[in-house]
């Protein structure tokens, strides 16, 4: 019996998919947690998950799926929660694009990070960084949504270790942390997107 083909086949050595050191190369800036990095020579086509963490080092940006299923790439591009992974780099170039990193020490982004640690939200951690830019942004839009709100709007964020429970009293920890008299953290309407399911780039 012969062997299937696909048993020696490559990507590379498909001509309907060519391989990426055959591509056009393109160098550009981009605009990355309040900096400007130089992008070199990367191929045209390549992500921005890709040219984040291969070309610029930025490793708190996760890859897990590469498909826009897990959400554990999640940024902010231009104010708007996207999975870099299904954003071409290129497209990013007049964008201001925030990772966890970017989010501030102080502020919103530290509260939700305090509350999943004190709620042991956090497990194997390779999900959290994506999840705490979708919660912080969640959260600036939408900062009383209710259980339901926050499940769906968490949807596009997988995690294997926690089961979610954890994650969503973490939110509702910060959510009632921020009822409290005094506290400014939380402003309604600060965020930029008016729906969930405006996610770009999730290919969902
Ligand atoms: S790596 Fe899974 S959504 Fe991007
Ligand atoms: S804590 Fe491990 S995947 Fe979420």
């Amino acid at each position: 019996m012969s062997e299937p083909a696909y048993r020696n086949a490559s990507v590379d050595e498909d001509p309907a998919c060519p391989s990426r050191d055959a591509g056009p190369r393109v160098s550009y800036q981009l605009h990355i947690d309040g900096g400007v990095r130089e992008v070199a020579g990367a191929w045209f086509g390549e992500s921005l998950l890709r040219v984040l963490r291969d070309h610029l080092g930025v490793l708190s940006v996760k890859d897990a799926c590469e498909q826009g299923r897990c959400g554990s790439c999640s940024v902010l591009m231009d104010g708007r929660l996207v999975t870099s992974c299904t954003v071409l780099a290129a497209d990013a170039a007049d964008a201001q694009v925030t990772t966890v990193a970017g989010l501030g020490v102080g502020g919103p982004a530290r509260a939700v990070q305090a509350a999943f640690l004190a709620h042991g939200a956090v497990q194997c951690g390779f999900c959290t960084p994506g999840f705490v830019v979708a919660v912080t942004d969640l959260l600036a839009r939408r900062p009383d949504a209710d259980e339901d709100e926050i499940r769906e709007s968490l949807a596009g964020n997988i995690c294997r270790c926690t089961g979610y429970g954890r994650i969503i009293a973490a939110i509702r920890s910060v959510q009632e942390a921020r009822r409290r008299p005094g506290d400014t953290r939380w402003r309604p309407g600060t965020g930029q997107r008016q729906g969930t399911d405006q996610r770009q780039g999730t290919g969902r």
